[in-house]
């Protein structure tokens, strides 16, 4: 690593591996400089009272590609390269995004392209509950003819599993096993069950999938179902 002053002309060498080049530049400032236009910039305060009021203070990433941060990233960027290239005749951004792979044929694509995907796909995925969630929520406008809608059921379920003692990984599979009627309407526990199966244990997932023949037991009869299906 180099520890100088930001205006000492530095660099290195070139790279000689066949993945990308990854750098980390830590900028030191005392909380009492001010920008000399109007631009916002941001830092995270290290020690002591550093709210001057010359800078956004951030604080440090809640996790690995965390969504909100990742958003936080890029808005920082946009504001800096303001900064950094008012003035220029080069209509170039400071910070230049790879927004999408290079590649049209999956066949074609280097380490660089899959490293990025990877990245977008771990920061996705984090996003998953939070989806589901909203997902759920919808649930309180679709199917209907019941006295109390999918989501009032999905809650109440939920909460009695939760009043029943059960663990974590059951009173997430009773609050999404109806997730599926979104999408599924002919299958929607196979599908509820298959969203859960990362992240629940086997058997909690299992109960899911089943749960459609299990309640035949109830109403079968009317439906020309089969009332004893959950026997099989
Ligand atoms: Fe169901
Ligand atoms: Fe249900």
């Amino acid at each position: 690593m180099s520890l100088h002053h930001r205006l000492m002309i530095h660099g290195s060498g070139p790279n000689t591996t066949d993945n990308r080049r990854i750098g980390v530049v830590i900028r030191y400032i005392s909380p009492h400089i001010r920008k000399p236009n109007e631009v916002r910039d941001y830092g995270v305060p290290m020690r002591g009272n550093c709210d001057r009021g010359n800078f956004t203070l951030c604080s440090p990433p809640k996790g690995l590609f965390h969504p909100e941060n990742l958003l936080n990233y890029q808005k920082i960027g946009e504001d800096q390269a303001q900064v950094m290239m008012a003035g220029a005749k080069a209509n170039t951004a400071m910070y230049s995004y790879m927004d999408h792979v290079k590649f049209r044929a999956m066949t074609d694509g280097d380490a660089a392209d899959y490293a990025f995907l990877t990245d977008h796909e771990v920061a996705h995925a984090k996003g998953t509950a939070s989806r589901l969630l909203k997902a759920l929520v919808e649930l309180d406008e679709g199917l209907s003819g019941y006295q109390i809608t999918r989501l009032d059921h999905s809650l109440q379920s939920a909460t009695r599993a939760e009043r029943d003692g059960a663990d974590t990984d059951w009173i997430v599979s009773t609050l999404l096993h109806d997730i599926g009627d979104i999408f599924a309407p002919y299958n929607h526990d196979e599908y509820a069950a298959t969203i859960l199966r990362p992240f629940v244990r086997e058997q909690c997932s299992w109960v899911v999938e089943k749960h459609g023949d299990f309640q035949m037991v109830y109403y079968g009869q009317h439906v020309g179902g089969n009332p004893d299906k959950r026997e099989i």
